[in-house]
């Protein structure tokens, strides 16, 4: 190796860009005191040109006549919601991050996908957190007895890499790259360029022996390590837990997937005895809703694949003074101002003197204008005091004129509707035309304007 050349550079630990100089808030991810110094050799460089003729030619295959069956190749965790939101289970081979906050369930979750696979795969976990001991009580809490896992305590990369190479399991866990180090690299472990070199060299010794790799990497805010953007180009699949810890449930969401979509969620309880899929989540969400209280307003969104109900409310109260308040929980401030003004405007309510406060039920963030309708439904159940019945669901997107616009997947969300148990729904004129209501046990309304809509209650 060619002598060592230093070189200090100060690197944000939210994104990875890199500058000569420290500076207060990254000019490229915008996070302020995220900026840390970093030191890097860069004697390498330079000798690399006229090493290619050492170089071995690279061996092309024909397309046609690989053979590749992706479900037989994938490895199924036994968990249904962590094999959908992979794109249908494990892939042999590929390096999958799970970011999270402490306590999210990174380690829990990978340690019961260990519990579930250990009999038919050879599963190895290697932990720079915790202690062999604790790893087992956690086990014994989760009723996983482990007889097949293999568990290490190692932070040393170059050990693990060696290990790969001569164990090589099918499963190998990472817990945490954070903890891990690589002797080469100067800087302290958790630090930008540990992280990236870590997670490289791991990776790459994981394609070589087709060992599929789960890292887990810590989200964290304060910025004194690196977070698990800077790897996200590096690994096949990242996957990030969302939810508040005082959610009843966690959502675990693919931001990038090599290989399946990066729209499927899937939804997990955090309970003692570990973590337990959701199968159900509109039942969850809808656990609790009242009974024809005004206000109250039932819709259907799709995550992903899959549709899901949810319940909107909307408190409306007189202003005491001024300027009337605004506030939303689950969704867009603006669009709940711009649905309020179409309801003023396109259906005749003065609002003016009102406070209106409207949250989604269960913590649920939605961005999709299907709720648009039933935002508006909610807040004229609550202006006029009449409920909105128990038994229905509304759904459609509310277009400036008071129109509503048809939205994308109505039959699968009828289903989901009709599978609940409700009885009535209100969706678009247009998405009515594109069904055949007679498949359904449901009465279905379809409106084209906001004024319908309301007059249908
Ligand atoms: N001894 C315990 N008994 C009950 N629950 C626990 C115990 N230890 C941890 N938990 C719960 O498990 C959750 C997930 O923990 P963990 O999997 O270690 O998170 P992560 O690895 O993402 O930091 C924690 O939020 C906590 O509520
Ligand atoms: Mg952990
Ligand atoms: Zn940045």
């Amino acid at each position: 190796m060619a002598k060592e050349k230093l070189k200090t550079i100060y690197v944000c630990t939210n994104c990875g860009e890199v500058y000569h100089r420290w500076q207060g808030q990254c000019s490229s991810c915008k996070e302020w005191n995220t900026i840390t110094e970093d030191v890097i050799n860069t004697a390498e460089n330079s000798s690399k040109q006229s090493l290619l003729s050492g170089y071995k030619w690279i061996k092309f295959n024909q397309l046609s006549e690989i053979d590749a069956d992706d479900n037989k190749n994938r490895i199924k965790t036994g968990i249904g919601e962590l094999d959908r939101v992979l794109g249908g289970g494990i892939v042999r081979g590929a390096g999958m991050l799970i970011g999270g906050e402490p306590g999210a369930g990174k380690s829990t979750l990978l340690l019961q996908v260990c519990g579930n696979l250990c009999n038919d795969y050879t599963v190895a976990y290697v932990s720079g957190e915790e202690s062999v001991s604790q790893i087992k009580l956690r086990a014994n809490r989760l009723g996983i007895d482990g007889r097949n896992i293999a568990i290490a305590t190692e932070t040393d990369v170059f050990s693990i890499c060696r290990s790969i190479e001569e164990y090589k399991p099918d499963i190998l866990v990472i817990d945490s790259i954070q903890t891990m180090n690589c002797s080469t690299v100067s800087s302290s472990p958790g630090s930008v360029s540990q992280v990236r070199e870590c997670t490289s060299l791991l990776l790459s010794a994981a394609k070589k022996n087709d060992v599929a790799l789960f890292i887990v990497g810590h989200v964290n805010k304060d910025g004194a390590i690196a977070g698990p953007k800077v790897m996200e180009h590096i690994v096949d699949t990242v996957l990030y837990f969302e939810g508040d810890k005082m959610l009843p449930y966690r959502i675990l969401r693919a931001s990038k997937n090599r290989y399946g979509s990066t729209n499927e969620i899937g939804m997990f309880d955090m309970s003692s005895k570990g973590i337990v899929e959701i199968l159900n989540p509109s039942m969850l969400l809808l656990e609790g809703k009242g009974n024809e209280v005004s206000g109250s307003c039932v819709t259907c969104i799709i995550e992903g694949s899959r549709p899901i109900l949810t319940e909107i409310q909307a408190l409306t109260t007189k202003t005491s003074f001024g300027t009337p308040r605004r506030a939303a929980a689950g969704i867009d401030y603006n669009r709940l101002n711009l649905l309020l003004a179409v309801l003023e405007k396109r259906a005749g309510f003065f609002i003016r003197n009102m406070d209106i406060y409207l949250n989604v039920v269960g913590g649920l963030e939605l961005d999709e204008t299907s709720i648009d309708l039933a935002v508006i439904m909610s807040v004229f159940s609550g202006l006029t005091d009449k409920a909105i019945p128990d038994d229905m669901v509304v759904f459609g997107e509310v277009g400036l004129a008071g129109e509503v616009r048809n939205v994308v997947n109505v039959d699968l969300r009828l289903k989901e509707i009709q599978r609940l148990g409700f009885k009535k729904a209100i969706i678009p004129a247009q998405g009515l035309k594109q069904i055949n209501p007679q498949d359904y046990s449901l009465e279905i309304y379809g409106v084209s304007n906001v004024r319908q809509a309301i007059h249908l209650i």
